[in-house]
């Protein structure tokens, strides 16, 4: 286990690049294996997540090579394989296998799927999707020889059910129309990707349609972090510095730009640029985590820190109703909170240096946030669970003005 030491209370200031999308880069990894082709993907963040997909495509017969951020998929001879439990427990994105499984082989076998544990995370929409495509489900085996385009109705947005259902469509016989899918800006970047790789998709609001097609390989660059960009904008709030995060479409960043700015921030937002610092006064603020366009679920464990450093604030997480576990491991810094009815409290906190483990990937980072605001020395266990989806914190940290050292 990895551990980061943060000698924090010093102000932040500078510029962040920010890397691609952890949430973009994965289900375009994945939808390669339903092409046959030579992939080229631009701008592919070398997190742990990212290095868990590569393995799966490797044991499934792809040569993958990284030259910098871009990767070069060659899914032109794959073979079915089990997934490794080892491997699919490691990342939450391995569901998008059975989807890709399932179109690329006409086979796909539902194993332990894993991912941050801050929640029960169901997979019976994922199920639902593979069967409406014509897949045969015995024991834990889903078959079908050839996917069948369907009419799917989803009752509740899921990214990752979204994410599967356009991936089986691609490359189905016929058309599928997708409604109640979700919208967020990776759910694009993928089909960015797939049309590239000759798919016919067309997205709005209220449906997605495809009509299936033999896919090639595909030609993409990964939209920037937007999680990303919000943790390094939270950095330079929480420390009373000015941040500025550019290489992220500034439009994904507006629920959580107008957060801030309601919490007392000053946030100035150009074409591909946000700039933040703190005006010093701060207020009360409410945040409600829910499906994109609004405020985004995996950014509440961001901003909790700066409503504890501001005035307080209150946290309703809609997407994951129970993700709260990492407040618990944030009160090593000081900060204080309740939870009653399904809503977070966090308390005005003085916050000060503390020792405590990374609970999940955003949960890690909201710990590092209390550390970089607290004079003194901290330090953050399993720091690898941070690195599973923020590629080089300590870098990009430190090219800011902050004394951190991975160990
Ligand atoms: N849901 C079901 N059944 C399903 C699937 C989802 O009921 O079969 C429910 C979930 O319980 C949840 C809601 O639908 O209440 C939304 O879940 P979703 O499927 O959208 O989440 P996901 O695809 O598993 C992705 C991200 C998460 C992010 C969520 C929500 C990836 C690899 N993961 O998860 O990212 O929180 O969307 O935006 O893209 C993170 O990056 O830290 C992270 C956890």
């Amino acid at each position: 286990m990895r551990s980061i030491r943060i000698i924090g209370g010093k102000k932040l200031f500078g510029t962040v690049e920010v890397s691609g999308s952890k949430n973009a880069a994965l289900p375009i990894l994945f939808s390669t294996i339903i092409t046959r082709g030579i992939s080229v993907i631009r701008r592919v963040p070398d997190i742990g997540d990212v290095r868990v997909a590569i393995s799966i495509l490797e044991s499934l017969g792809a040569s993958v090579i990284r030259i910098g951020d871009t990767l070069t998929v060659d899914t032109r001879s794959l073979h079915y394989r089990d997934p490794s439990p080892t491997l699919t427990s490691a990342i939450r994105a391995s569901t998008y296998l059975l989807g890709a499984s399932l179109s690329r082989f006409g086979l796909c076998r539902i194993s332990s799927v894993g991912g941050c544990s801050f929640s029960d995370r169901p997979i019976d929409m994922h199920l639902y999707a593979t069967l409406a495509f014509g897949g045969v489900r015995e024991g834990d085996l889903i078959s079908c020889s050839k996917l069948s385009g369907c009419e799917l109705d989803f009752s509740i947005k899921s990214v990752g059910a979204t994410i599967n259902s356009i991936i089986m469509a691609a490359s189905a016989k016929g058309k599928t129309v997708i409604r109640g899918h979700a919208s967020e800006p990776h759910i694009e970047s993928l089909i960015d990707f797939l049309v590239s790789a000759g798919a016919l998709i067309s997205f709005s609001e209220r449906e997605i349609i495809v009509e299936g097609r033999e896919l090639h390989g595909g030609d993409v660059t990964v939209i920037g972090d937007m999680i990303e960009a919000g943790s390094y904008l939270a950095a330079g709030l929480i420390t009373g510095g000015e941040v500025t995060v550019t290489g992220c479409d500034v439009s994904h960043l507006s629920a959580f730009n107008r957060a801030v700015s309601m919490l007392g921030a000053s946030v100035t937002a150009k074409k591909s640029s946000v700039t933040v610092h703190s005006e010093g006064r701060y207020s009360f603020i409410r945040v409600t985590a829910a499906p994109y366009p609004a405020f985004p679920t995996d950014l509440q464990p961001i901003i909790a820190p700066l409503m504890a450093r501001g005035a307080g604030g209150e946290i309703f997480d809609t997407v994951w109703t129970s993700r709260y576990g990492y407040l618990a491991s944030l009160t090593p810094f000081g900060l204080s909170y309740s939870l009653k009815d399904g809503y977070a409290t966090v308390n005005r906190s003085d916050l000060n240096a503390g020792e405590t483990r990374a609970t999940d990937l955003r949960g890690g980072m909201s710990a590092l946030l209390c550390a970089l605001a607290a004079d003194g020395e901290s330090v953050i266990h399993g720091a690898e669970i941070i690195m599973r989806g923020y590629e080089r914190p300590e870098l990009k940290l430190r090219s800011l003005g902050a004394t951190v050292f991975l160990e």
